[in-house]
């Protein structure tokens, strides 16, 4: 997954260091989606003229790159157009050359960023090498800048604009990606193209905008191959309608714009955004004017992009006092899981409603089957409350891990009830899972804490778990509030049952207690950090074993160490609660073999061998203890990766969400 960022401004005076130091800041908030190389394209001194500045390692090796190399931070643009990337790579090594920006050719007439694949880059590499273009990288995306450059220079008597250039460019890629396109043939304008990759726009202007909304553009196309010999087709130029909304072609008002691939880059500069939809392309003139065509014409689209108002705070983005945003995230739950359960969760009368699914309620309840689908921990979330699922709604529930239920081609039918669960909504296996089970006809509700992501556009309807903007690679109070979120659907779903009735309240008085007694369990962060320096150091192997509700703590914990620390772990079952005597039965044979286990129990118990090393955790309701016991596991990954040297926030070869097959 890449990062992907563009700063306009128009009519504004914004001098060169204004700019970069804009578009670098942007690409840090991103940095947690990708961070082996990071580039920037910005306008020269003429409107002629693209510069590019690449660097291989993080958004600080780039800033460095340029500040030895700028000599001329104090030129002022009246306006311009730039653009940022940070990479994780997919197609070719990290490389300077590999990074983003890409270009048509060595005069930088096409510059473009791209977070994606585009699958049949090969096939077009061909067509475009037989036709004399030399690649300089390894990248799909160079093709793309080339294909761009090919048909500007084939229609080039046509006078196309821009968008339509990009339109019959992208006609032509298969694969999901998100582009941001800047040319030297259209100074001042930028195209930007959405298809399966996270795309929004943010907009800063002096005066109320004129309207909520942008009424997109449809076209007519009439496909008129102009080489016989060529493959690629290009429209023609329907008659379009006007959509000036921001400025006038006389008036000079001042505006900026922010491409980014999520809110958490726009939030400091504007809170009024608009999520661009699959297939959307958006044209920004060199007056600053903004219009949304369509890549074809379709049936039932709706032509309104409406403007929303980013509710995230600043604040929440930020590190504060904390080393990095994972530690940070950790010790946000106590609060995390009362925002999500803000609203939510009536403890006078023991009732819980989640509004997203109000409208559906008697479908979901009617269904044949649930399937709880998800990735990784969003996965581990799935596991941990499927027992509680199936025991308050008396509905089956299956699991899928979202890439082996594609490869599968599970069969999925219209009584069944899909659930999506996702921190970033992005997530491609998921998006895809999500899709198949649309198209069978299946109720589809999403999971997700990122608001106007796919998962949440796309599914019929859906809870967003309200945790804030997750930051740190490793997702933390992600997990507890998803934990939760299904936790409260299950009661939501259950609450005609009243045999349940006694087991429902019990469960809704744990959700009151859950956060202080996460506060509790945070409390142990300093001897947690002592067990690792002392007991834990220079470990080869871990085993985690639980059983029942803890099954999904021990392989959450385990990917949590294996992820940050490089450290081999297993999560193993084995058992806890009514399981006791079994789990106690496995600790035993583990002393016997002089194994040296450390245990998470409750503070109450007074069962463990004196010398034992205890982790010990507030009671909860069955049900909620996996809450609280993935968070003494949480931080010792944390203080094992501190103690082996790895940049937590940044884990090798580890991206946060995986927006490609
Ligand atoms: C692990 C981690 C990943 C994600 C997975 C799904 O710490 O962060 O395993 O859980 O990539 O991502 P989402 O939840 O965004 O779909």
């Amino acid at each position: 997954m890449c990062g992907i960022f563009a700063y306009l401004s128009y009519y504004c005076d914004k001098d060169r260091k204004y700019v970069v130091d804009t578009l670098l800041n942007g690409l840090a908030r991103l940095e947690y989606r990708g961070y082996d190389s990071a580039g920037i394209a910005i306008d020269g001194d003429t409107d002629k003229e693209v510069l590019i500045y690449k660097q291989v390692g993080k958004v600080a090796a780039l800033r460095k790159h340029i500040y030895e190399e700028e000599k001329e931070f104090d030129f002022v643009y009246h306006s311009q157009v730039g653009m940022a990337h940070t990479r994780w790579a997919t197609h070719g090594q990290p490389s300077s050359i590999n990074s983003h920006p890409q270009r048509s050719d060595p005069s930088n007439q096409f510059t473009i960023i791209h977070n994606g694949i585009v699958t049949n880059y090969k096939e077009i590499k061909t067509f475009l090498s037989n036709k004399g273009f030399v690649f300089e990288s390894d990248t799909d995306t160079e093709v793309v800048a080339k294909l761009v450059k090919y048909i500007y220079d084939t229609q080039r008597d046509k006078n196309l604009k821009f968008h339509d250039l990009v339109k019959a460019a992208c006609k032509e890629l298969e694969g999901a990606s998100a582009f941001i396109f800047k040319s030297t043939h259209y100074p001042g304008e930028i195209v930007v193209y959405r298809r399966g990759s996270p795309l929004l726009l943010g907009i800063k202007t002096e005066k109320t905008l004129s309207a909520d909304f942008l009424d997109v553009e449809f076209s007519n196309e009439i496909e008129t191959p102009d080489d016989p010999n060529s493959e690629f087709k290009i429209p023609s130029y329907a008659k379009r309608a006007q959509n000036q909304m921001f400025t006038s072609e006389s008036g000079e008002q001042s505006v900026e714009y922010f491409f980014s691939s999520d809110p958490s880059a726009i939030v400091e500069h504007t809170r009024r955004v608009l999520y661009l939809e699959e297939d959307d392309i958006a044209h920004i003139s060199s007056t600053g004017n903004l219009q949304i065509h369509r890549l074809r014409r379709e049936d039932g689209m709706s032509s309104i992009r409406s403007i929303k108002t980013l509710e995230m705070e600043l604040a929440e983005i930020m590190k504060g006092s904390f080393p990095h945003f994972m530690l940070k995230e950790i010790f946000e739950q106590p609060e995390s899981v009362v925002n999500t359960m803000r609203g939510r969760v009536d403890f006078t009368n023991d009732k819980v409603t989640l509004g997203g699914l109000r409208n559906h309620l008697a479908s979901i309840r009617r269904c044949r089957r649930i399937v709880i689908l998800g990735c990784g921990t969003s996965y581990h979330s799935c596991i941990a409350t499927r027992a509680i699922f199936e025991e308050l709604t008396e509905i089956p529930v299956s699991l899928e891990l979202a890439s082996d239920f594609l490869d599968r081609a599970s069969p999925i039918f219209r009584d069944d009830v899909c659930v999506f669960v996702s921190q970033s909504g992005e997530t491609a296996d998921t998006i895809l899972a999500m899709r198949y089970c649309l198209q069978r006809g299946a109720l589809c509700v999403g999971v997700t804490n990122t608001v106007g992501s796919t998962i949440s556009r796309e599914t019929h309807c859906g809870v967003h778990i309200n945790a804030g903007p997750e930051i740190g690679v490793a997702s933390t109070k992600a997990y507890t509030s998803q934990y939760l979120v299904l936790v409260m659907m299950a009661l939501q779903l259950g609450e005609d049952r009243s045999s349940m009735s006694q087991r429902r309240k019990e469960i809704i008085q744990g959700l009151k207690e859950l956060p202080e007694k996460i506060s509790q369990v945070l409390t142990l962060d300093n001897s947690l950090k002592s067990l690792c320096e002392n007991d834990l150091d220079g470990i080869q192997s871990l085993l985690i074993l639980g059983r029942g509700f803890n099954n999904a703590t021990c392989l959450e914990g385990a990917l949590k160490i294996k992820e940050l620390a490089y450290i081999h772990c297993e999560g193993i079952l084995a058992g806890e609660d009514q399981h006791y005597n079994k789990s106690r039965s496995a600790f035993q044979q583990i002393t016997a073999r002089s194994g040296n286990p450390i245990v998470i129990c409750n503070t109450g118990d007074t069962d463990m061998p004196e010398k034992t090393k205890t982790i010990r955790i507030p009671t909860s309701v069955d049900c909620l203890m996996g809450i609280l016991a993935i968070i003494p596991l949480q931080l010792l990954s944390y203080h094992l990766a501190i103690m082996n040297g790895v940049d937590v926030d940044f884990p090798r070869n580890l991206a946060k969400s995986v927006t490609v097959e």
